[in-house]
């Protein structure tokens, strides 16, 4: 599959109907997400491997590893509507090879090669990604993170402190749309960091 097929496909998943505020719930867009899991495709990270994504939404990086070829995949998510918009992608994309979890992602426990995650980004609630970063750090072998770009040196000596090694960075601005109240412009621009970490971890998987 070309980069240019799988950003399309994951153009056409639902999103989020009824996104709350507290559990900062915006999806990555497709051109951005296709960027990520082909250049994780391309360093052999997705293909026949065991896959997570932390905090999935309607689950854009579990469809497209599944798509591109994920033997295993567990995506994680507490809010239960998200999840009904997840089971709607799942299905109508045949990807049955995602399982889904409903629960707190600090209580997720599956080891996995790849970890795919946009985490919140604090705004909400002071250190909501913290849970996030040491759950990757924990369970995975790589990570693929989107994260306020903002907290950048925070979000950089957490994964060190953890015993990451960042081999990928790079910068993205995205538009979130006005999805809550307290939002005055129709969508906002935010500036995101991106981050490839080898956790150092061989989790087989
Ligand atoms: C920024 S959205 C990203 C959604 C999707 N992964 C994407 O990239 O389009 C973050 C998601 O994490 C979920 N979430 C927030 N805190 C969570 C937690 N502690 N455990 C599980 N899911 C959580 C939210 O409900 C939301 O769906």
């Amino acid at each position: 599959m070309k980069k240019k097929e799988l950003e399309i496909l994951l153009q056409s998943l639902h999103s989020f109907e009824n996104p709350k505020a507290q559990w900062e719930q915006y999806i990555t867009p497709a051109n951005i997400a296709a960027t990520i899991l082909f250049m994780a495709y391309t360093l052999g990270d997705v293909e026949s491997k065991g896959v997570a994504e932390l905090g999935s939404g309607p689950g854009i990086f579990s469809i497209g590893s599944c798509l591109l070829g994920a033997s295993e995949i567990h995506a994680v998510e507490l809010d239960k509507d998200a999840i009904l918009v997840l089971n709607r992608n799942i299905s109508e994309t045949n990807c049955s090879s995602i399982t889904v979890h409903h629960n707190d992602v600090s209580k997720f426990s599956i080891a996995v090669h790849t970890v795919f995650q946009n985490v919140p980004f604090g705004s909400q609630k002071r250190h909501a990604d913290l849970p996030f970063i040491k759950k990757a750090m924990e369970l995975g072998s790589v990570v693929y993170a989107l994260h306020n770009g903002a907290t950048r040196e925070f979000v950089i000596r957490n994964y060190e402190r953890l015993g990451g090694k960042i081999t990928h960075i790079r910068n993205f601005e995205f538009y979130i749309p006005k999805i809550y109240n307290f939002h005055r412009k129709e969508r906002v621009k935010r500036s995101f960091l991106f981050l490839r970490v080898d956790t150092r971890r061989d989790n087989l998987k």
